[in-house]
């Protein structure tokens, strides 16, 4: 293949992408527009939500589904949208309530949590009663714990669910999230369980459609419902895809182009979960082949490549990288079979994981240059 024309031709494509969006707030995944499309199971946060403020009592919830179902930004929104409405009704002042978000990405162990919402400092004798009289200190408080299969501990589900009158919403896409917890904190958490499922195709539909209409000059309706029915089919109806493939349908918008924009858009998704890891689970990822690793073997490699990791990394914790790891579909982890232990190995390109290593290994040369 011609090399010049090659680059060429994915740069028009790049160029094209980037001149028929108009308003590029819209393909920000972590935006939350002034409307979604409302899936069924967000009925289900509004009962319980609209339960809590008529009466104080509070049916927690814990949230559960895979990747792109929607559900930071379904309960964002239903959330916002049910306080801005009993606010402007008088039905509740704004000075008291009050809504605590956490992605426990960022913030993994109930010391960090505390110290986050208080805006104390880790380590503080009495972070944990300062923490309960901020929570108490509103007549409706919400904390939203998202991405709570990152905890390292559970604590404050604990704490939340007996000390205070907040009521708590964990967000998890671990199936088994809520039976990991201690039985003592199931009993005091106890909440309505809701399970998005994947999106169907009519589903990414309304919400490409938006999208489109929103944030891009040119798109054409009948390519967008191909589209929506390709990524349900082969996309465990990821609205992240869904979204970003509207971005790379340029300004063409002839019906080739949607196998390459939607492969674009999930390596871009895959790039992005790949650079959100930890150094720690980047380090792990690095590890694991396309072809199939005793994870008995990583374990001990990892060990070994890493050693500045060994006081802090159990087997516990090494299992729940790799469950997160699976989780983001980068990795395959397959239960032990006969003998042999269980396995796993890499699913996404390893060229784009060494990108990401080095694009952080310059980082740190950087921060270093800099300091
Ligand atoms: N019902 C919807 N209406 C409008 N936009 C949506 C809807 N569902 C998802 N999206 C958009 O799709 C993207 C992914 O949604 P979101 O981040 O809520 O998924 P998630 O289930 O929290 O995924 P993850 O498990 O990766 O955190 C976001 O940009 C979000 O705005
Ligand atoms: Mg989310």
């Amino acid at each position: 293949m011609d090399l010049t024309k090659f680059i060429e031709d994915e740069a028009d494509k790049f160029i094209s992408a980037g001149k028929n969006i108009k308003d590029p707030r819209f393909f920000d995944l972590d935006f939350v527009p002034d409307s979604i499309y409302l899936r069924p199971e967000a009925e289900d946060l509004i009962e319980a939500i609209a339960f809590y403020i008529g009466s104080s009592l509070r049916p927690h919830l814990n949230i559960q589904g895979g990747k792109g179902a929607g559900k930071t930004v379904t309960t964002k929104y239903v959330l916002n949208t049910i306080l801005k409405s009993q606010m402007n009704k008088g039905n509740i002042k704004e000075d008291e309530c009050k809504v605590f978000y956490v992605s426990c990405r960022d913030y993994p162990t109930s010391q960090k949590i505390y110290a986050y919402v208080t805006g104390e400092k880790w380590g503080d004798p009495f972070l944990v009663d300062k923490f309960l009289e901020e929570m108490n200190s509103y007549k409706y408080s919400f904390l939203i714990l998202d991405e709570a299969d990152f905890l390292r501990d559970h604590n404050i589900i604990f704490t939340t669910t007996r000390e205070t009158r907040t009521f708590l919403i964990t967000i998890a896409q671990n199936v088994n999230f809520f039976d990991s917890l201690d039985p003592a904190t199931q009993s005091s958490f106890l909440p309505r369980h809701v399970s998005f499922r994947p999106y169907h195709s009519e589903e990414l539909f309304i919400i490409m459609k938006d999208r489109a209409e929103k944030g891009l000059h040119k798109f054409t309706l009948s390519i967008i419902e191909k589209m929506a029915k390709e990524i349900a089919e082969n996309h465990f109806g990821d609205a992240r895809v869904a979204i970003r493939s509207l971005m790379y349908m340029g300004d063409n918008w002839m019906e080739d182009y949607i196998p390459f924009a939607i492969k674009k858009a999930a390596q871009s998704i895959i790039f992005d979960s790949v650079r959100k890891l930890r150094d720690r689970e980047l380090a792990l990822l690095s590890l694991i082949p396309p072809k199939e690793i005793k994870t008995a073997e990583l374990f001990r490699e990892f060990l070994r490549r890493f050693p500045k990791y060994n006081n802090r990394m159990t087997k516990p914790t090494f299992f729940s990288m790799l469950n997160y790891l699976q989780a983001q579909g980068l990795i395959l982890t397959m239960k032990g079979r006969g003998r042999g232990g269980s396995a796993c190995r890499l699913v996404v390109d390893p060229l784009l994981v060494s990108k990401v290593i080095k694009e952080r290994e310059a980082e740190i040369v950087d921060s270093h240059e800099g300091s």
